[in-house]
């Protein structure tokens, strides 16, 4: 079979921007951040790899995607907090911008989308009602929000009418747990209230990272929308499964966020995937010596952003363990690479490296965080009555963005 049958050959339209390939780079708190993007929008170009040429099997000449900026809190935005102002900041070159907005109270998420739009600050503005985290939760807000179907309305009420012509999307989880689902409701209320496409994670806010993420729930939530695109999101760890999971559920796009941590190179097979040939390349499976050329690049991108060598290599360390998961890398060495505080010492610890090291098998598959959570921590009798018309108090909005 040619990749032209096989390969799901929709246009991805958000708004007036065309996303091709039909791909979006999830919003990650602390991860996607303007240097993140940066690395992921090179290899989307097809030139992360640099001067040092293409590992075996990438392919393609690339092309673009939506790269969404870590989650920002309304609040913080409108108070315009210092750290809030540096996560909105996009590179010149980043076309469409896109951030990503939290909020629980329809007014603060007004101003923040009014302030967006008259300081010309984003091109699209995703709104996150997919938290699981329970000291959100347990206020009402992240992915126990859609519940309130009220709540949920004004909010993205106030936010499409403050955006003018600028898309609003949203990102949803499927519901609460299997016995508060919530996501059909959702969708149709985003529709009806003008929202342009919906992500919906195929998972439970109960379930938080475990399990398997439910891909079924994305075909049925393009049913139930048909009026707008649908994006997938949950479990994609290669371009492959991008492919697969838009084939088999029909979504018009997809949305990848913990298989490109200490990968962003998945963007240049994400690209190559969605690009018209004859069979779709072979995954890039760099050397151990080409992770380590995007790391220092990543940890150079992150002081140059902080202006902080410091602070950024110390940002950097987070992502140590994911570019080297697979390797001989020795947990001693791990330690020492996640304590660097400088790109000199970064650079001694990756020389002493076996760079000759092939992708390791053991590197493919699922990454990040994987675990689940039993119960969803909520405010007392929020599952009484789903059509109250309940508001939720100002702090289950977190103080900072990104968090
Ligand atoms: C470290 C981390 C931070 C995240 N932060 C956000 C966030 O700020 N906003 C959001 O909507 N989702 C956030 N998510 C969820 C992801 O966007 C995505 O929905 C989830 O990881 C499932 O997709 P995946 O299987 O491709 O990883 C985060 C996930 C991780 C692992």
């Amino acid at each position: 079979m040619t990749q032209t049958s096989q390969t799901p050959r929709t246009q991805l339209r958000i708004g007036p921007h065309t996303v091709q390939p039909p791909v979006v780079l999830a919003p990650m708190a602390g991860i996607t951040n303007a240097p993140f993007r940066t690395l992921c929008r090179e290899f989307a170009d097809g030139v992360g790899w640099g001067d040092g040429g293409r590992p075996p099997g990438e392919g393609g000449s690339g092309g673009r995607g939506l790269f969404v900026s870590e989650m920002i809190t309304t609040r913080a935005l409108v108070e315009r907090d210092a750290k809030t102002m540096r996560l909105i900041h996009f590179d010149g070159t980043e076309k469409p911008r896109s951030i990503q907005l939290y909020g629980v109270d329809p007014v603060t998420v007004g101003k923040a989308v009014r302030m967006i739009v008259d300081e010309d600050l984003a091109d699209h503005i995703d709104l996150n009602f997919g938290c699981p985290v329970p000291k959100v939760t347990r206020k009402g807000g992240g992915s126990a929000l859609p519940y309130k179907r009220h709540l949920l309305r004004s909010i993205l009420r106030e936010a499409v009418t403050a955006a003018g012509p600028l898309p609003v999307t949203m990102k949803m989880r499927k519901g609460i747990d299997d016995d508060h689902i919530t996501y059909l409701d959702a969708g149709r209320i985003a529709v009806e209230e003008g929202v342009t496409a919906i992500a919906l994670h195929g998972r439970t806010a109960a379930q938080h990272y475990g399990g398997t993420a439910d891909w079924d729930a994305i075909a049925r939530l393009k049913e139930a929308v048909p009026e707008i695109p649908v994006l997938g999101n949950g479990d994609i760890w290669s371009a492959a499964d991008a492919v697969r999971m838009m084939r088999r559920t029909g979504c018009d796009g997809v949305v990848v966020g913990r298989g490109c941590l200490g990968r962003p190179w998945l963007f240049g097979d994400l690209a190559a995937a969605f690009e018209p040939g004859p069979e779709p390349p072979a995954p890039a499976r760099p050397t151990l010596k080409e992770v380590a050329a995007v790391m220092r690049r990543h940890a150079e991108l992150l002081a140059e952003w902080l202006e902080d060598e410091e602070r950024g290599v110390i940002d950097f360390r987070k992502h140590v363990a994911w570019y080297t998961k697979g390797f001989s890398v020795g947990s001693e060495m791990r330690k020492r690479l996640a304590v660097t505080s400088s790109l000199a010492e970064l650079d001694a610890l990756l020389a002493e490296l076996d760079l000759d090291q092939e992708w390791p098998p053991g590197a493919d598959g699922p990454r990040g965080r994987t675990s689940g959570r039993n119960r969803v921590v909520l405010p007392d009798g929020w599952l009484d009555d789903p059509y109250d018309r309940a508001g939720v108090c100002a702090d289950a909005e977190l103080d900072t963005s990104g968090g």
